[in-house]
């Protein structure tokens, strides 16, 4: 299959935070053990990894630069959603991220961007809305209020599907599916309510579906740019199908950044303007 399919490379930009100040001193999803050590310097270089392979791939990253006592705004896809240029700002569930939706709304307001929206419900960016073509998948159950769906529809003029999440360990949709082209996605059905599953398959009926042990290892928190598919190195199942359909999986290791429950894509926010 892979030999006859020819994937092409769509160049990106995106927008990272560096991990200066990265820590787990709260809890607010599963994963964060604040009495477990975070080794900071290894969580920078493993981001600076990352950081260089788009760069390598082609891409272009802009910096925000991380405020002080915002230990997880290095997840820069939670900052917002943009798409044709137009900003829909992030508003965190939790109080210990709530200043980050500001601070990147800030950002993209001092570049000039002019359809910036401070929204009016809960929502985490694009930890929660994912862009598929001209469609957005939307997720709720955890972060996300289901009434910032409307909204989003509303202000970008696209069509939102929403979906819900039932299993905590994958608290936002881009922890259990990700978007591999303008038409296809691979997820894990077990994050999502019955209904959900069956929208998905209902989309998408021959997408690649992860395995219990792709999800553990954060596989779904994955980058593709259309040929390359950026994602944790331990996925090696879902390495394996992305291969078989004529993608190039590079397997990346951010280790340190997985204790706060983020990997590949929550540290990456799509410019799309
Ligand atoms: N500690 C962060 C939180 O729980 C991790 C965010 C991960 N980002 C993502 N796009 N999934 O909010």
């Amino acid at each position: 299959m892979s030999a006859t399919i020819s994937r092409e490379v769509v160049r990106k930009r995106f927008l990272m935070c560096p991990p200066r100040h990265f820590d787990v001193t709260y809890s607010i999803n599963p994963w964060m053990r604040p009495e477990k050590p975070v080794d900071a310097a290894l969580a920078f270089s493993q981001w600076e990894g990352l950081r260089d392979l788009y760069v390598e791939l082609g891409h272009t990253v802009e910096i925000i630069e991380p405020l002080p006592g915002l230990p997880d705004m290095v997840f820069a896809a939670n900052g917002a959603t943009v798409v044709d240029g137009r900003v829909f700002g992030a508003r965190f569930r939790h109080v210990e991220r709530t200043a980050e939706g500001p601070a990147y709304l800030s950002w993209f307001a001092e570049r000039g961007y002019r359809e910036v929206r401070w929204p009016e419900h809960i929502n985490e960016g694009e930890g929660d809305y994912l862009v598929v073509g001209r469609r957005i998948l939307a997720g709720t159950g955890f972060r996300t209020d289901p009434r910032s769906h409307d909204e989003a529809q509303e202000f970008f003029g696209l069509p939102v599907i929403g979906l819900t999440l039932v299993n905590p360990e994958f608290y936002h949709l881009d922890t259990a599916l990700s978007v591999l082209s303008d038409d296809e996605v691979m997820y894990y059905p077990e994050a999502f309510t019955p209904g959900s599953r069956a929208v998905l398959e209902e989309m998408f009926p021959d997408a690649i579906r992860a395995t219990a042990a792709d999800a553990a290892v954060f596989g779904l928190n994955a980058l593709s740019d259309g040929r390359h598919v950026l994602l944790p190195d331990a996925a090696v199942n879902l390495k394996a199908r992305l291969r078989e359909r004529g993608f190039e999986p590079i397997g990346v290791d951010l280790t340190e950044l997985l204790k706060a429950g983020g990997s590949v894509k929550c540290c990456t926010l799509e410019l799309r303007d």
